[in-house]
């Protein structure tokens, strides 16, 4: 059964908006505890816009359930990670100037700088390393190459596609690319703009996906509903078999 991780970085995003300290994302990952998430996720950026190194400390401290953290390269950030020692450390591109992650990885292109922070992760005592990817086949062989034992596909695109044909186009990369990772002995993870209305048609599309990663859907609800209540009701949809 697929494992429902939750993004908290949103609650941070609210809480520095006003340079406050609430709404507490720590606080934030116990609701969704609560709410039957297997794990949470949290985005350690460069520039810290979100999450920052006190809630880190906290989360390691507090989350019981899988706790996933999203990083870059970037060694500052690698040192945080090496040091709280989560379960899974996901690998993700980073530019200042974006919203949010735009894409996967260029594993192919950039293995040189992978390797050793791959290395890095796994020296620390990291047991679970992810590339975020796009649904590439080359880039699939880089992960396995590089010796990471996941890969999260990045179904931006998906989440995105406008028509029927363009979802059906980009779920049939999605679905070979879960394979080809399959086949590699790589872990399948997915995520973002995964929502209540776009997940049952990916999970019928797409096998051998043991994680989802969802965020930004899941905290918008949880402003209406509470977040128990919105993680309670995305967890229906991810546990459907
Ligand atoms: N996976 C990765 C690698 C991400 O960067 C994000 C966004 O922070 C997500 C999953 C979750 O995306 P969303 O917030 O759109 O659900």
């Amino acid at each position: 059964m697929t494992n429902l991780l939750i993004n908290i970085d949103h609650v941070a995003t609210l809480r520095n908006a006003r340079r406050e300290t609430f709404p507490d994302p720590v606080r934030a990952a116990l609701e969704c505890e609560l709410g039957g998430a297997d794990g949470i996720v949290f985005h350690l950026r460069e520039d810290r816009r979100h999450i920052n190194d006190r809630d880190v400390r906290l989360l390691k401290e507090k989350v019981r359930t899988k706790l996933d953290f999203e990083l870059s390269v970037a060694p500052d950030v690698v040192g945080v990670c090496c040091e709280i020692v989560p379960d899974l450390a996901t690998l993700v591109p980073e530019r200042r100037e974006e919203i949010t992650t735009e894409g996967g990885l260029d594993a192919v292109a950039n293995r040189t700088h992978l390797a050793p922070v791959i290395e890095r992760l796994y020296d620390a005592g990291v047991t679970e390393v992810a590339l975020f990817l796009d649904p590439e086949a080359d880039q699939i062989d880089a992960a396995a190459e590089l010796g990471a034992n996941v890969i999260e596909l990045h179904t931006g695109d998906y989440a995105n596609a406008h028509t029927d044909d363009a979802r059906h186009e980009i779920l049939s990369k999605l679905a070979a690319a879960a394979e080809r990772a399959h086949e590699n002995n790589l872990a399948v993870h997915a995520g973002h703009g995964l929502d209540y209305s776009n997940y049952e048609l990916f999970r019928e599309s797409v096998l051998h996906v043991a994680e989802v990663s969802i965020g930004f859907a899941v905290i918008a609800r949880a402003i209406f509903t509470g977040l128990r209540s919105a993680v309670a009701d995305i967890r229906k949809l991810v546990k459907q078999h």
